[in-house]
């Protein structure tokens, strides 16, 4: 498809096969699109999927997943990262039941999922959370503010850098901790700056929005529900559908040409941009059949809403271990569980890093 968002020289692809195998480099090797905003050339990296089959790993093509310790789902109990989500999940639903009903399933669980998992693996203290949260959430609204996002972007950055300084001394088991132990001084203070500040831009929203719509759907559905109460659809059979079916980076993905390529018989010059539509992708008859349908026992199709090759999204892991653990959990808690009001009075969030429900007020 040719577009013009960002001018004549323009492209959107949408359809799964074209995005996966050519535009975003699953077999074709050869395209070398470099990412937009760094202009850097993937090359082989990006074509040849650089973590295997499934895409479910978190390290990077440049072997650079070895700096992000905690995020890899796949560490001993009690690590960072692993274990915490069940614990977080649990503890949180506990307290939504202690204090409704009624409760709103966003503000009350879907973002304190993922923001008390990111206060844990960075070692936040817990008294900073809602001044973290006013400011994270400042900077993934797309609605223009620059004058308050360029604010929260200085509080946010000014904070993680006294935290990772203070933490460069201490050492403590947490992300920053573990990777000054394993990285001395190759790792500056600024790069862990960066490296903390980008999962929780990237991971919390995301969590959160597809966290709330998960259980909006599901209690839209009694009887998909049922199938993840009951145990009849596996937790990571869910997680997968879920992820494909709402796709929440809603946005795409776009690209910049380092060289002339041909995507889908489409020619692309060298300097064009190109935007990759994922949930189009994931909507594609293509990829799974009924694609509109929500379907919790569906055989996982590889999906593209945590992205594709060398960028594949750094916190698959525990993005899909809090949909395991979480959706199942306030399923069997509240097996009653309905809206407050009407669906068509809820408010979602077109304009945000992430989709999602504003507001899920709930009875059970
Ligand atoms: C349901 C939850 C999530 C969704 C749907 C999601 C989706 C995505 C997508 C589509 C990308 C772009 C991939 C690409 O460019 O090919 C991405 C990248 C990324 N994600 Fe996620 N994500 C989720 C959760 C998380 C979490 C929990 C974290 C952190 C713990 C995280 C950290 C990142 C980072 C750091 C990147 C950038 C990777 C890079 O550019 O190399 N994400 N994610």
């Amino acid at each position: 498809m040719h577009g013009d968002a960002y001018g004549d020289a323009s492209y959107g692809f949408g359809s799964y096969g074209d995005l996966h195998d050519d535009a975003y480099g699953g077999s074709s090797g050869g395209s070398s699109y470099g990412d937009a905003h760094g202009g850097s050339s993937y090359g082989d990296a990006y074509g040849a999927s650089a973590y295997g089959d499934e895409g479910r790993g978190s390290a990077h093509a440049d072997g650079s997943g070895a700096a992000h310790p905690g995020l890899t789902g796949t560490e001993a109990p009690g690590a960072p990262g692993s274990t915490d989500a069940a614990v977080t999940g649990a503890a949180t639903v506990d307290a939504v039941e202690r204090a409704g009903p009624p409760a709103d399933l966003i503000a009350d669980f879907a973002l304190p999922v993922p923001r008390t998992l990111f206060l844990e693996l960075l070692g936040v203290p817990a008294e900073d959370s809602d001044r973290l949260h006013h400011d994270l959430a400042l900077l993934l609204d797309f609605h223009p503010r620059h004058v308050e996002q360029q604010g929260a972007f200085e509080r946010l950055d000014t904070y993680l850098g006294a935290l990772v300084a203070d933490q460069r001394r201490t050492t403590p088991d947490t992300v920053v901790g573990r990777l000054i132990r394993a990285h001395g001084t190759e790792l500056d203070d600024a790069e862990l700056t960066g490296i903390t500040t980008q999962p929780l831009l990237a991971g919390y929203a995301t969590v959160a929005g597809t966290l709330g719509l998960a259980l909006l759907m599901l209690i839209d559905d009694p009887g998909q529900a049922k199938l993840v109460r009951d145990g009849d659809a596996r937790p990571e059979t869910m997680a997968e559908e879920v992820l494909r079916h709402l796709s929440v980076v809603a946005f795409g993905k776009v690209f910049l040409a380092t060289e002339d390529v041909t995507v889908a018989g489409v020619r692309i010059a060298a300097g064009d941009y190109v935007l990759c539509q994922l949930p189009s992708a994931n909507r594609d008859p293509a990829l799974a059949p009924g694609p509109d349908r929500l379907d919790v026992t569906r055989a996982p199709p590889h999906h593209l809403a945590l992205g594709h090759g060398a960028h594949y999204c750094l916190g698959a892991e525990p993005a899909r271990m809090e949909l395991r653990v979480c959706v199942p959990r306030v399923l069997r808690r509240f097996p009653d569980l309905r809206l407050q009001r009407p669906l068509r009075d809820l408010r979602f969030t077109p304009l945000n890093a992430a989709y999602g429900v504003e507001a899920l007020p709930v009875l059970w």
